[in-house]
């Protein structure tokens, strides 16, 4: 391997950016990460991330050290070094539902200016399939033999480490067989590295072993929405039958249990409750669906989908209104849980500052917490909602509390004490998390999502 063989650019610190940059840093590559936002780039620069990350600070900061991570704003100084650059560049959805790829075309354009003469350009954001042959006819108008290759993440939010290492599979896909090869052996480079690796982030090591997947290039786009559209689906479904469950009175995980038992379905992922958010899922929905009616297929399946998670806040908030048995305007609630989910700071299209934002317009007086993204939650929370510092602020004196997101904190609360601190007794649980049994003994009157 050539030194220029060894280093990589990754355009973009996001939680895919950022992540994938600080492990091959320790997988035997010179990584240049690329982020724009001088704020950000800064506290990179320290030897942090800007997002709360299980592992990751540890695996910056001694990448840094040890030359091998190169925060950076230039095109110029880490593009032409580099004989591959993944581009791991936000793609946030159009009003429309559509995905807005403006990030993603400024990051090719920017990129082929300065790259090296048959140096490869994997893309990581994900992207609606038939991008990467757009971006090819914009490469080819350049004499540098740029090869394309898709690359889709499949981490998640709250164990991104983990999953990059401990990963089921790595597709890559495009027309130059070769460049494939050479995306997948940056995998293989990596997982020769990862009990290291794990060890220094405090990760559990694990016997696994991940399948490395070849593809088409459209075959790999399609792959990346698809497993997050099924997911979705899945969790859709689930909260679909969870408001049978509520109707009939059966209890969703004993459903969900038991269904998932069968090796052909299985459990994961059917979690009913207040519904899925996140940068990823409800934006790849929309994506998918928009792709669809490009393409002139009808995906009703994923409307559906969408309409069930579109609704699962309300329910919650419909519910507290329902037990409360007193008027909700000038009640006082707590709502417990702003990220989008347990693990992370993100709260983008997060369903407790939904929920919180609707007992609020319904007259409600709110308390908030959050044991992470409190500050990030602040500009989409309803301007009389009270952001406090602690669960034991938020619920003090109000008549309900809602759990909309299942952090450690809230699951092992010493249920006791809340109920002492409460002026009333509902536990709208929207995670689905608790022991009804439990939570009936110390007195408070329960309502989960199906249960
Ligand atoms: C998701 C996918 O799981 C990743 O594989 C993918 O790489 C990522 O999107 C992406 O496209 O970048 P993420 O959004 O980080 O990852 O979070 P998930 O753990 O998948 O959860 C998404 C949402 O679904 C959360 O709000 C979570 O609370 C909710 N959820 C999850 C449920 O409501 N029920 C469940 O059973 C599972």
């Amino acid at each position: 391997m050539t030194e220029s063989n060894k280093t990589i650019t990754v355009l973009g610190a996001g939680y895919v950016g950022l992540t994938t940059a600080a492990l091959l840093a320790h997988a035997g590559f010179t990584v240049y990460v690329l982020e724009p936002n001088p704020l950000r780039l800064n506290v990179i620069k320290e030897g942090k991330s800007f997002f709360f990350e299980d592992g990751i600070d540890i695996l910056i900061s001694t990448a840094i050290e040890n030359g091998t991570l190169i925060p950076t704003d230039s095109y110029t100084e880490s593009v032409p070094k580099s004989s591959i650059v993944f581009s791991c560049v936000g793609t946030p959805d159009n009003p429309d539902g559509s995905t807005n790829l403006t990030y993603v075309f400024s990051a090719a354009t920017s990129a082929l200016e300065c790259m090296q003469q048959g140096a490869i350009f994997a893309q990581k954001s994900t992207v609606p399939v038939g991008t990467g042959t757009r971006i090819e006819t914009l490469f080819a108008e350049s004499d540098k033999n740029i090869a394309y290759v898709s690359n889709p993440e499949f981490l998640r939010e709250g164990t991104a480490v983990y999953d990059t290492l401990y990963f089921d599979r790595v597709v890559a896909g495009g027309k130059d067989h070769t460049s494939v090869e050479a995306i997948l052996a940056v995998y293989k480079s990596l997982e020769s590295h990862r009990e290291t690796i794990a060890t220094l982030a405090s990760i559990n090591t694990h016997e696994r072993t991940g399948t490395y997947i070849a593809t088409s290039l459209n075959s790999a786009e399609l792959i990346k929405v698809t497993a997050n559209a099924f997911l979705a689906l899945k969790i859709s479904f689930a909260n679909s039958i969870a408001k049978l469950s509520d109707a009939v009175g059966a209890d969703i995980n004993e459903v969900m249990d038991a269904v998932g038992a069968d090796e052909r379905i299985g459990r994961k992922f059917l979690n009913a409750g207040r519904g899925f958010g996140g940068g990823c899922f409800p934006k790849d929905v929309s994506g998918l669906i928009a792709s669809g009616l490009e393409y002139g297929v009808q995906m009703e399946i994923m409307t559906a989908a969408q309409d069930v998670n579109y609704s699962m806040p309300g329910y919650v908030a419909e519910k507290l209104i329902r037990g409360l048995h007193t008027d909700i305007r000038g009640s006082h609630v707590a709502v417990l849980g702003l990220s989008f989910k347990a693990g992370t700071s993100d709260v983008r299209k997060s369903p407790g500052i939904a929920i919180a934002n609707l007992l609020s317009k319904s007259g409600a007086i709110v308390s908030v917490y959050d044991p992470q993204s409190n500050s990030e939650a602040a500009e989409h929370l309803d301007r009389n909602i009270n952001i406090v510092e602690s669960m034991e602020a938020a619920t003090k004196d109000t008549a309900a509390v809602v759990i909309a997101t299942e952090w450690e904190e809230f699951l092992g609360c010493d249920l006791a004490s809340l109920k002492e601190a409460m002026d009333g007794s509902l536990f709208v649980d929207a995670v689905n998390r608790f022991d009804t049994k439990e939570l009936e003994k110390h007195g408070f009157s329960y309502q989960g999502v199906g249960r």
